[in-house]
């Protein structure tokens, strides 16, 4: 069985775009290999952010996942922060890691522009991610196309410290997520969906039926009115995706369908799709609200096994690395 590392930050509500572009994979996934999620909270603090939210949207993002169907007795799920390995490892990797390629980091470069102060914690942001897959022995990391530089750079890490300390990590490899997992942004469909759950280009998983609805409907398309898949047609072909990924249909097969009318009856049905599909997942989301100590719970359990597995990995690495034993 492959080992399956990924990371979500706990940066708001999830929405579509997560949910449909990497969660029902994820939660696919559990039966075919040894999966490993994590809530990586420590990678959220590298921007500004407000500290009396941070603790309720890590619980909430990991009530998320469970509520979209990720099993704490399938998979492991924990909370970065409660395993120390991670930024144990992120010290001893930063001594492998250069200054000039950190400096090459598309996102560090993208997220720092402008900003007046930016922290040593942004910057280090990748090495973090680097210790976080490299800890657990990790073969496959299912990420997008906005991480794909990170994974490298843990890559040339990986055997840059297996060259000059010996065979120590695993080197991990990228995992293209399957078709249909670029959601776009409902109002800018040339940009991924990624923006907070307030923006009306955004679908969050838990925002009401009504907002969803809306928000669908004002989707924007193009001037004309043909119902077609084409990069030239970027609202549209977005619209279909969702279908698409919410109602298990063929994009051809809905091109078929809604060829005649317009873009209005796409529009409703996708909404009605999609406030179908999240139903159950609102539901379960509702019942573990009711009693979050149980999620809790899970999360101190899913911690435990993620640090049994880091601590052996850690341990070779002191060896590697010739530090001294504690006795
Ligand atoms: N940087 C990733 C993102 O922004 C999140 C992440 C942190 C991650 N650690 C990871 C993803 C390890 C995969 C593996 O989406």
């Amino acid at each position: 069985m492959a080992r399956v590392f990924s990371g979500v930050k706990p940066t708001g509500e999830l929405h579509l775009g997560n949910l449909l572009g990497a969660v029902r994979h994820w939660v696919a996934q559990q039966d075919q290999d040894d999966t490993i999620f994590c809530v990586v909270d420590l990678h959220a603090m590298t921007i500004p952010y407000e500290a009396p939210e941070m603790a309720d949207l890590t619980w909430k993002t990991a009530a998320m996942l469970i509520a979209a169907g990720l099993d704490p007795n399938r998979c492991t799920l924990f909370v970065q922060s409660h395993v120390p390995q991670h930024t144990e490892l992120t010290w001893t990797l930063n001594c492998v890691a250069t200054f000039g390629e950190l400096n090459r980091m598309t996102q560090f470069k993208e997220k720092s522009g402008g900003q007046e102060s930016v922290s040593v914690g942004l910057f280090d942001y990748p090495v973090l991610m680097a210790a976080d897959i490299l800890a657990y022995d990790t073969d496959k990391v299912p990420v997008g196309d906005d991480q794909r530089q990170h994974l490298e750079l843990t890559r040339d890490v990986a055997i840059r410290f297996n060259h000059r300390f010996g065979d120590t990590f695993v080197v991990p490899e990228a995992t293209v997520p399957p078709v249909g997992a670029r959601i776009m942004d409902l109002q800018d469909p040339t940009s991924k969906m990624s923006k907070s759950s307030a923006s009306p280009g955004t679908v969050a998983l838990l925002d009401d039926e009504k907002v969803i609805t809306k928000r669908i409907r004002s989707a924007v398309t193009d001037s004309e009115t043909e119902v077609r898949h084409a990069p030239e047609k970027p609202g549209v072909s977005n619209l279909l995706e969702i279908l698409a990924a919410t109602t298990g249909r063929g994009i051809k097969d809905l091109e078929g369908e809604f060829a005649s009318g317009g873009y209005g009856p796409l529009k409703d049905t996708a909404a009605e799709a999609v406030v179908e599909f999240l139903r159950p997942l609102r539901e379960r989301y509702a019942e573990l609200d009711k009693d979050r100590e149980q999620v809790t719970k899970q999360l101190a359990l899913g911690a435990q096994k993620a640090e049994a597995m880091a601590t052996k990995v850690m341990e070779r690495v002191r060896k590697a690395t010739g530090l001294l034993p504690r006795g």
